[in-house]
């Protein structure tokens, strides 16, 4: 008799502990199911990113620009258009210049008796203004009074340069009695080439 009513009878302890194993069954399945919608596999992807072409132009730009190269050869002046101890003031590849007739023989002096010179106009001690004087026939700077014999190629005779004044090197027309400038003798002052700093414009 026990027996059979054990055989009905279930005992709620065991009973709660079969569903609550069949539940857990239930949630792990639906955990797998459910957790493998709800997080979506990461996939590791590679992306290539394509860089912008850069594309190098090389343009060639030819450009003519005027250099001087040598010292020219220029019209300055005419023999019968000087008179002694008159200078004229003029200006050679842009550089101001002084021609003078010094009425003597003079050292690099061109025409008939050889007297005519030309000077740079600008003093070798500190760029003052060379004025011929025809008493003396010495160009004086007024800045500080020195003084360069223009019959003896320009040579400092009184003052603070160490050196002679630049001289213009003459050539002679005797048909037309043209006086040409074709160069200075050496570097004038305040310039590190005189070919390469002359203003062709004004030559
Ligand atoms: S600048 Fe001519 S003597 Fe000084």
């Amino acid at each position: 008799m026990s027996k059979d009513k054990d055989k009905g009878s279930v005992d709620p302890n065991r009973r709660a502990v079969v569903i609550g194993g069949a539940a857990a069954v239930a949630g792990v399945a639906a955990g797998i199911v459910i957790g493998g919608n709800a997080f979506p596999r990461l996939l590791k992807e590679t992306v290539i990113e394509k860089q912008p072409e850069i594309v190098t132009k090389t343009e060639t730009v030819t450009k003519t620009v005027q250099v001087q190269q040598t010292y020219q050869k220029q019209l300055i002046a005419n023999y019968n258009s000087l008179s002694v101890g008159k200078p004229v003031t003029t200006s050679y590849m842009g550089y101001t210049i002084t021609v003078v007739r010094t009425g003597v023989k003079s050292i690099g002096g061109v025409g008939p008796n050889g007297d005519v010179v030309a000077f740079s106009n600008v003093c070798v001690h500190m760029g003052g203004p060379v004025q011929y004087d025809p008493t003396t026939n010495c160009g004086v700077c007024p800045y500080h009074y020195s003084q360069y014999d223009f019959t003896r190629g320009g040579m400092q005779v009184m003052g603070h340069p160490n050196q002679f004044l630049p001289q213009i090197i003459l050539e002679y027309d005797s048909n037309t009695g043209n006086i040409y400038a074709l160069g200075f003798n050496r570097l004038l002052y305040g310039v590190y080439d005189n070919i390469a700093q002359a203003s062709p414009e004004s030559s």
